[in-house]
């Protein structure tokens, strides 16, 4: 089985381009609603809280691990792999696959996401190890107000005014290096010029866990959402995203 986590919703978007490439996979979905969300915690809070989200996932029998948050990658450290019993081959997070599919690459590369992903330069020292610079944009309130069903109108205004100090014909491709961000596809198509080509991560990640969990993870097509509070939006995301999923969701007492 394979464990997923993020802080809510976002983690959704990675699970459904796994879904896609690994459709017999049984699937543990942990959505940290109750601390989402994650982009303004320090970094021992994310320490903390990536712990707790890999505890639960192991100890309901998940042996593989997402991490489909880019906030808590800087805290995937080497020593937490040791306390949990995990080889690297058996957790894949956001940044090193994203990354790895710009390698060579000559792009003008401008990449968003929330302040904690910003703030631990891991995108950045990720990129400079393929000898690339980037550019990067921290959009603080965005993921907590997708998370928390804000209207559109507030979604827009919050991406159009994070744009605001950038001139987008500078860059080629915008990253959307917060999973949250891809639930809102549609406001970023509509605040950013056509040229600006969008980039997903997701699919990336979900390639990485073809390549490293396949066959092993051949299953039933299971999916157990698990969430630390209960939310409208996660159900109503939950069924948009997987129709025709016989999923069930687990609120956490
Ligand atoms: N979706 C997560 C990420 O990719 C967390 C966003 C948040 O909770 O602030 O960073």
């Amino acid at each position: 089985m394979i464990g997923i986590f993020d802080s809510g919703s976002g983690g959704l978007t990675v699970l459904k381009a796994i879904r896609d490439v690994l459709p017999s996979c049984d699937v543990l979905y942990f959505g940290d609603i109750k601390n989402a969300p994650y982009g303004p915690k320090s970094r021992e809070e994310l320490a903390n809280l990536t712990i707790d989200a890999i505890k639960l996932l192991h100890e309901r029998g998940a042996r593989n691990i997402v991490s489909a948050c880019n906030s808590v990658s800087a805290s995937l450290a080497v020593s937490l792999l040791d306390a949990f019993d995990i080889t690297p081959a058996q957790l894949i997070e956001m940044v090193g696959p994203t990354v790895a599919a710009f390698k060579g690459s000559d792009a003008r590369i401008l990449l968003c996401a929330t302040e904690a992903t910003i703030q631990s330069a891991i995108y950045q020292s990720a990129f400079r190890m393929i000898g690339k610079n980037i550019t990067t944009l921290a959009i603080p309130e965005l993921a907590g107000a997708i998370e928390f069903g804000a209207p559109e109108e507030q979604l827009q205004k919050i991406i159009t005014e994070a744009f605001a100090g950038l001139n987008p014909n500078d860059f080629d491709i915008l990253i959307l290096g917060c999973t949250h961000y891809p639930l809102v596809l549609d406001l970023f198509k509509k605040s950013l010029p056509e040229s600006l080509a969008l980039f997903d991560p997701a699919l990336a990640v979900a390639e990485r866990a073809q390549k490293q969990f396949w066959p092993q993870e051949a299953g039933n097509s299971k999916t157990h959402f698990v969430i630390s509070k209960d939310s409208v939006q996660f159900r109503n995301l939950v069924a948009k995203l997987f129709p025709d999923t016989q999923a069930t969701i687990e609120v956490l007492q």
